[in-house]
């Protein structure tokens, strides 16, 4: 018995071989973008039918997730998500964190829903190469996580009408490339971050309606406390302010 193949079938075999590999290596290519937005589909209800009925999985036709309402992708002949623009679909949840899995997502719109829950301490893990970040007219709530500083490509972020607490992390002022920046409506307090030359672009109305901002385009912070003999500086602040 012969027990060599024939280089014929050798030659089939490795051509077979790598063309499984390369179709392998092309659906894992579009599977995480198609995973990312499974993920959203899970996380975030869609009462009233406006954005899932385009949502169908079972299309696996070639860039067939492009065609899904809200969904922009980088090249027409690739699953490849470029944007997620979900504004004003009366969409409820948390944030969708599987969002990480749509590795090149750069713009991100989830104006106008009924989101809440913290905004994730992760998210520049989440969303590493956005350049918009619109979130405005939800319900977050928490603090704006100081890791949104690393979220180098940025350039317009909008937060305002939440529920957002605490401070606006310093951090924020690392982002070179922001334009916009606006935290309206929130429960904000303390310093707003210092933008250097964005400062300028960025108007007071964008601080508006919190519970006390200051600093930058606001009226200036109060100077820090300063330690008295018997410690107790805020009620020398609070007289000196009455009396002068
Ligand atoms: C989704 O696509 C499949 C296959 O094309 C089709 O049979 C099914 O009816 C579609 N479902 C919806 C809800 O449109
Ligand atoms: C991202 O995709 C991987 C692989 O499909 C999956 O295991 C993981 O849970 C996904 N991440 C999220 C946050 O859904
Ligand atoms: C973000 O943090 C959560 C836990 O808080 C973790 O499960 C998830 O894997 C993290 N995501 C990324 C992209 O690092
Ligand atoms: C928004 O969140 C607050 C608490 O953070 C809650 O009291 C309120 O009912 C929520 N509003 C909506 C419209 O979900
Ligand atoms: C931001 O990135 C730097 C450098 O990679 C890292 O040291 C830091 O922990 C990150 N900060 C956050 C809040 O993720
Ligand atoms: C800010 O503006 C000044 C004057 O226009 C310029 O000299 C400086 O390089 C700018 N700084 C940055 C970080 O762009």
């Amino acid at each position: 018995m012969n027990m060599v193949p024939s280089s014929r079938a050798v030659a089939v075999h490795i051509a077979v071989f790598v063309c499984l590999l390369s179709i392998s290596n092309f659906i894992n290519g579009l599977q995480s973008d198609i995973d990312c937005l499974r993920a959203i589909k899970d996380t975030l209800e869609d009462p009233f039918g406006y954005v899932y009925p385009t949502w169908n999985f079972s299309d696996h036709y070639e860039r067939f997730i492009c065609t899904f309402k809200g969904i922009d992708c980088w090249h027409p002949d690739e699953n490849r998500v470029l944007n997620i623009r979900l504004s004003y679909k009366v969409l409820k949840g948390e944030f969708p964190r599987g969002i990480e899995n749509c590795s090149a997502l750069t713009g991100l719109d989830l104006s106008g829903n009924m989101l809440y829950g913290d905004i994730p301490n992760n998210i520049s893990n989440i969303i590493p190469v956005v350049t918009t970040l619109d979130l405005c007219s939800n319900n977050f709530s928490g603090e704006i996580p100081k890791s949104l500083a690393n979220c180098t490509y940025l350039n317009a972020l909008r937060l305002d009408n939440n529920q957002l607490t605490g401070q606006i992390p310093a951090e924020l002022g690392l982002l070179l490339r922001i334009q916009i920046s606006n935290v309206a409506g929130n429960h904000l307090t303390g310093p707003v971050p210092n933008f250097g030359n964005a400062s300028t672009s960025i108007p007071p109305n964008s601080y508006a309606n919190n519970a006390g901002l200051c600093g930058g385009p606001l009226p200036a912070c109060p100077g820090p406390p300063r330690k008295t003999h018997n410690g107790d500086s805020r009620i020398l602040s609070y007289i000196k302010r009455t009396i002068m």
